[in-house]
């Protein structure tokens, strides 16, 4: 192996611990405790993990944890009613609606239902206008944490070719925009893209997010190329269950400079962007 592995647990573990001082500053000098409202409908086992992690966080931070656990078959109506609730409460300067919804639900409605000034998973279609045109924005925390890791590793990057391979609006999408506005050269592939191997053997950046297990292989990675996987994938292997992410690791790191492993990569990376994004809101909402 022949790649510098990105550690992202580390790199979120001083972040978390950077924005617990913001909390405590904020508290110290102003009595404000910053407040997240974590909103998950139904039992999706995953989401519930990841709610749990989010509580056990926000609470390690210093900040308000909010949890709203609603049953599968809640209505739209009641959960959009507690969204606004959410939104006029003044103790919560961060609400998140855990995805994916059940399948009655209009995502995007009730996306669009937040306060863009307390979307702290930067979703709503305002804070994308405003990420899209170059203005301040919230930002999603995944495409986030993966901005901050490649910049820490490449400094400036200008200039370089990035290939992002996946388009969903909470990944790929915005993670185009954030390596556009860093001046990169970018390219968004997705499944109908040709001749994807030949692309991302282009790329300087490789981020990979398809939700499609070791999808990229390594004869795929230009020689000294950063990738950033963002991939997290339960698969059985050997009578055991393993997380894998969207890139051959043991093939890729055989060739790439540089790469985030899974797990230990880009995941610790968005909750501790979530908490930065709820401590911004929290400081913009007291002027
Ligand atoms: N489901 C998977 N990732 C995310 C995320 O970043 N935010 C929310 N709200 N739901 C998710």
């Amino acid at each position: 192996m022949s790649a510098d592995i990105i550690d992202g647990r580390s790199f979120a573990a001083a972040l978390r611990a950077k924005v617990a001082a913001g909390v405590a500053r904020l508290q110290a000098e102003h009595g404000i405790t910053p407040g997240l409202a974590v909103v998950l409908v139904g039992e999706d086992p995953a989401s519930q993990v990841y709610v749990r992690n989010k509580g056990i966080q926000t609470r390690e931070a210093g900040m308000a944890s909010f949890e709203h656990k609603l049953p599968a078959e809640t209505s739209e109506a009641d959960l959009l009613a507690l969204i606004e609730r959410l939104n006029a409460d003044p103790a919560v300067h961060g609400i998140l609606v855990q995805l994916p919804l059940p399948a009655h639900m209009d995502a995007d409605a009730v996306i669009n239902t937040i306060d863009p000034a307390k979307d702290v998973d930067g979703f709503h279609i305002s804070n994308a206008g405003l990420l899209a045109t170059g203005q301040k924005a919230m930002v999603p925390c995944t495409p986030l944490g993966c901005l901050m890791l490649l910049r820490d590793r490449l400094g400036d990057l200008a200039g370089r070719n990035a290939v992002v391979v996946g388009r969903s609006n909470i990944v790929g999408k915005p993670m185009a925009q954030l390596l556009l506005g860093d001046s990169c050269t970018v390219t968004i592939a997705h499944s109908r893209t040709k001749d994807l191997a030949g692309l991302c053997r282009g790329a300087d950046i490789l981020a990979a997010a398809v939700g499609r297990p070791r999808m990229i292989r390594g004869d795929w990675i230009r020689p000294g190329a950063t990738v950033i996987d963002v991939g997290i994938n339960r698969i059985e292997e050997g009578g055991k269950t393993r997380l894998v992410g969207d890139v051959d690791f043991e093939g890729a790191a055989q060739v790439a400079g540089a790469i985030t492993p899974v797990p230990g990569g880009v995941g610790p990376m968005t909750i501790a962007c979530l908490l930065a994004n709820t401590l911004t809101a929290c400081c913009r909402a007291n002027g």
